[in-house]
């Protein structure tokens, strides 16, 4: 079985979100099941040396967009630790440029044609390559077209007449919405793509309705999330079109890759540790608490949040408690970048709060210390399609506060049930927040229960093993 990825951002080439270490890490699970070839944009922040990109040989390739030419070259890597091909689509105007994977303040139009363009060059170039794919698999808005384009523009095409298409939601959220003008640049026929069976929505083309109807396989990143999305709280408009193909949907949830994620060799911890010796995650404690300048007192509890700051992840919640949050014998380290509004709710509370400090940015090494470092982990998301930051916390024994959305649902076990491994509240209230962080603290005196929840998180197994076998059984059903 040949399956194709295509997706706008790859681990650990490339990346701004969860997407990219799925990207990174399923294929990495189906190795042994699948022939498969990866394909994502050459962005310019990726590091041509360090992961040992090489150009093609005879690789030019120029397509028409609209009535302008543009010049395609295409570059390979393995996925690392793998034998995987990573494919990375060349094009200077609208990808090599930018040192971001989505930079900010891009005129939407050019949005369009920037994913367009990488979806179109990448059906060409499999083709060039005769890499005749049972499956694509494409993701999100950005690859949204790619179903389309295989059931209008190549409908007669012999070399894709056996190519499934899957396509997977990690974030309804963006649907990649223009107007009918963007068909004529990336070459649709508007006869058979611009209505409602089509990528027609409420008189705007929506890349993700088009791949919605046009996919044999619909995929959302988690079964309570694939439940969510068919309703008006969490459809983004696209509930109605999601209702008419439950037949299709399906909701696996992520893993995450145990190899990358692991206390006991990461190499960016003061002390190693695993289940067994997790007195050691303590010396991660004080190391952190002392970058952070805060004090270290074993009888304080550590609160961390890492995450994109933006209004799905729940900030509105701290910003709602964060007088009360300052007054608790807690301490806070928080890390991301995002928004404005965030950043710089992050940076006052840093500077006018006893106890919370933030880091406005990302660091991969920081942000491991702080998984180590923290007891409890803190993840208020308005919606969360999987998540995956509950999951590496808990792998490093921190203990998720979650609200029960989404994927979070799924995956954390609520304090005080059997085997809970966290601690969960549903409102989208600063307060139902804020009992479950003094519930979590009274547990962090009871070290007995402190220590058998650790445990549990510890030894749940959120790695690709389980969700892989569902993947792969998915695809063979189509095939
Ligand atoms: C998106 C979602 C997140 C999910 C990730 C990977 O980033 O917001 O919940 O875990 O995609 O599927």
């Amino acid at each position: 079985m040949k399956i194709l990825y295509a997706a706008a951002e790859v681990s650990p080439f490339s990346k701004a979100g969860g997407l990219s270490d799925v990207m990174g890490s399923l294929p990495k699970a189906l190795e042994k099941d699948a022939e498969i070839a990866i394909f994502t944009p050459l962005h310019g922040c990726i590091d041509y040396n360090r992961w040992g990109l090489k150009e093609l040989e005879n690789s030019e390739m120029w397509i028409t967009f609209g009535s302008s030419p543009q010049k395609f070259k295409l570059h390979i890597a393995k996925l690392p630790g793998t034998d995987i091909n990573v494919f990375f689509v060349q094009n200077d105007w609208y990808f090599s440029c930018f040192q971001e994977v989505y930079p900010r303040w891009l005129d939407p139009r050019y949005e369009h044609e920037r994913y367009i363009a990488f979806s179109l060059a990448t059906l060409e170039y499999a083709k060039q390559l005769n890499f005749r794919a049972d499956i694509i698999h494409s993701n999100d808005w950005h690859t949204a077209m790619i179903p389309l384009y295989i059931k209008a523009n190549y409908k007669f095409d012999e070399f894709w007449s056996k190519t499934k298409n899957v396509f997977e939601i990690h974030n309804l959220a963006y649907q990649g919405v223009w107007f009918e003008d963007i068909l004529d640049f990336a070459n649709m026929r508007k006869d058979i793509v611009f209505n409602e069976w089509g990528c027609e929505h409420y008189g705007r083309v929506n890349w993700m309705k088009g791949a919605i109807n046009y996919s044999d396989r619909i995929v959302a990143v988690s079964p309570n999330y694939a439940r969510e999305i068919l309703t008006g709280e969490y459809g983004e408009g696209m509930d109605y079109t999601l209702r008419g193909h439950t037949d299709k949907l399906v909701g696996i949830v992520n893993g995450i890759d145990y190899d990358v994620f692991n206390p006991k060799t990461d190499k960016t911890l003061v002390k190693n540790y695993d289940i067994n010796s997790i007195k050691n995650k303590e010396a991660n404690k004080k190391k952190i608490l002392e970058e952070f300048g805060l004090k270290y007192n074993p009888d304080r509890p550590l609160i961390a949040l890492i995450s994109r700051l933006v209004e799905q992840k729940g900030l509105d919640l701290i910003r709602q408690v964060e007088g009360d949050l300052q007054h608790l014998d807690a301490d806070f380290i928080f890390l991301g970048s995002g928004d404005k509004s965030y950043e710089n709710l992050f940076i006052w509370l840093s500077n006018n709060t006893p106890n919370i400090r933030a880091y406005v940015g990302y660091r991969g090494d920081l942000a491991n210390l702080i998984y180590a470092g923290s007891d409890f982990f803190l993840m208020p998301s308005k919606f969360e399609p999987c998540g995956l930051s509950q999951l590496i916390a808990m792998r490093f024994g921190s203990l998720p506060i979650v609200r029960a959305t989404g994927g979070l649902e799924d995956t954390v076990t609520g304090y005080p049930l059997d085997n809970s491994n966290g601690f969960k509240f549903w409102g989208y209230d600063g307060w139902a927040m804020k009992d479950a962080i003094l519930t979590a603290m009274y547990v962090y005196k009871d070290k007995y229960t402190l220590n058998a929840m650790r445990k549990s998180a510890m030894t749940a197994d959120f790695s690709w093993k389980e969700s892989a076998k569902k993947y792969l059984e998915m695809y063979r059903s189509l095939i």
